[in-house]
């Protein structure tokens, strides 16, 4: 099938490679043109595991071509994701400021059926605005006469990619949504998805807008549901860990998304809880459950800084050795990340910071100031005073602690990931704090 993919951001190019992958044509459209120049150069934006192969494949073999012109790709493409950006406005609402521009423009360029699919996450009800934004920009709309106007239809196909495993979340997904207000829109999307064998929940489009909403900020109740039990655990003596262990075997549980922390953050979770919240406000609900996730999301990090700085005492020209930056493994992405406010809340106090992360340094330094970035995980605990482990990337757990231990100054360890084994650290000297009643001091 020929498909455009609107918006060559992180989604757009998963998607587009992926498609590509199953067998479709693909052209990813983008409307910034540096980007695309980059992208027809084979270069990638991104660090996401195993994209830069398929796209480099396909685009050679021309399966997948990129553009600037949503008016080019929408003439050839039957079908049209649309995956653009959809920034948080001051309160907290989605800004759909692009997914107008692209309905518009695909319906000024329209000469035959269309199928757009909403792919960026948009609160309920965007797919009723894309449908009339797309009918008054119909080149035969402007009299009143709308006798052969062109047919088109809009559905909501919600990704659920993370940052990290896209690809493989993409092909081996627990479920893919479709929300169609027609059949033809239904059997379009079933054809495409053919090739992946997985269980497909057909709704209508606002249906389907909701289960990315719910989806998205259950998983987010999760995490903040976990990081409070963890706070009454470090009151009461108990492990986070092993509780959420205990839980975990509870089928209807599960014990995903209960690792206690610093908090989420990334580019969709903080976004689409502020959101969801907004959209109920909207819509004359208060979403009170939300807005205490969101609440404990932020005191998680806070007082991860307030243990520190009660453990350092002094923190002015203290060093401080950062390991992990992104705001979780396997991504060079800076988004929302908990390490930026770590970061800055122990400068303000005079602490010298030096930090590695395998992926993340080149975006973190357009982000923050004053900090060294150091070549490896040694490096950074070169004479610190204390080091805190902040994403929980694989390569951390391979170190020779005992070297770290003699690098540093003083042998204090805050993970705010619960990643290393406070055990083994303890015996080689370290005082240890981790979350939720993970110590040995
Ligand atoms: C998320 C959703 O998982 C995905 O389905 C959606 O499409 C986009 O948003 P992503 O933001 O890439 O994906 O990352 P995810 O793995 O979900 O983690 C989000 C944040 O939660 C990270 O900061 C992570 O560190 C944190 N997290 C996750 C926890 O603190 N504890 C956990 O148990 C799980």
């Amino acid at each position: 099938m020929d498909i455009a993919i609107v918006g060559s951001g992180y989604v757009g190019l998963v998607t587009g490679a992926c498609l590509a992958h199953i067998g479709h044509t693909v052209v990813c459209v983008d409307n910034n043109a540096e980007k695309i120049r980059q992208l027809k150069a084979g270069h990638v934006p991104i660090y996401e595991p195993g994209l830069e192969e398929l796209l480099e494949k396909y685009r050679k073999n021309s399966r997948l071509t990129f553009s600037t012109s949503i008016a080019e790709a929408a003439k050839k493409a039957s079908v049209i994701f649309i995956a653009v950006g959809t920034p948080s406005k001051k309160n907290g609402e989605a800004d759909l400021v692009y997914i107008e521009n692209v309905a518009r423009e695909v319906a000024r360029n329209m000469d035959s059926y269309k199928l757009l699919v909403e792919k960026s996450t948009v609160p309920a009800q965007t797919g009723d605005r894309i449908a009339r934004t797309v009918r008054l920009n119909l080149p035969s709309s402007s009299g009143k006469d709308k006798k052969g106007a062109v047919e088109f239809d809009v559905a909501s196909n919600p990704e659920f990619l993370r940052e990290g495993s896209a690809i493989s979340d993409f092909m081996q997904p627990d479920r893919i949504v479709i929300g169609v207000e027609s059949k033809r829109a239904e059997r379009l999307l079933r054809e495409i998805y053919k090739p992946i064998k997985t269980k497909i929940v057909v709704t209508n489009v606002a249906t389907a807008e909701m289960i990315k909403h719910a989806s998205n900020s259950f998983l987010a109740t999760k995490i903040s549901f976990i990081n409070s039990v963890a706070q009454i655990c470090e009151r009461v003596g108990a492990d986070v860990g092993k509780v959420a262990e205990g839980m975990g075997y509870d089928r209807r549980i599960g014990r995903s998304f209960l690792n206690a922390g610093i908090g989420y953050g990334g580019s969709c979770f903080p976004k689409d809880v502020d959101a969801f919240i907004r959209l109920a406000e909207k819509n004359g609900y208060d979403f009170s459950i939300l807005k205490s996730v969101r609440q404990v999301n932020e005191e998680q990090k806070q007082s991860f800084i307030r243990l520190i700085e009660d453990k350092l005492w002094i923190l002015k020209d203290k060093t401080v050795a950062v390991w992990g930056l992104a705001f979780k493994p396997d991504t060079d992405d800076m988004r929302r990340a908990a390490s930026l406010d770590v970061i800055e809340a122990l400068q303000a106090e005079g602490a010298l910071i030096q930090a590695y992360d395998p992926q993340a340094m080149d975006n973190a330094a357009k982000m923050l100031r004053n900090v060294k970035f150091c070549p490896d995980p040694y490096a950074a605990a070169r004479g610190a005073d204390c080091l805190l482990l902040l994403t929980e990337w694989t390569e951390f757990s391979g170190l020779d602690m005992a070297k770290v231990r003699e690098l540093m100054r003083q042998a204090v360890i805050f993970d705010g990931r619960n990643f290393l084994d406070e055990k083994s650290v303890g015996d080689l000297g370290f005082e240890y704090y981790g979350i939720g009643g993970r110590r040995n001091a």
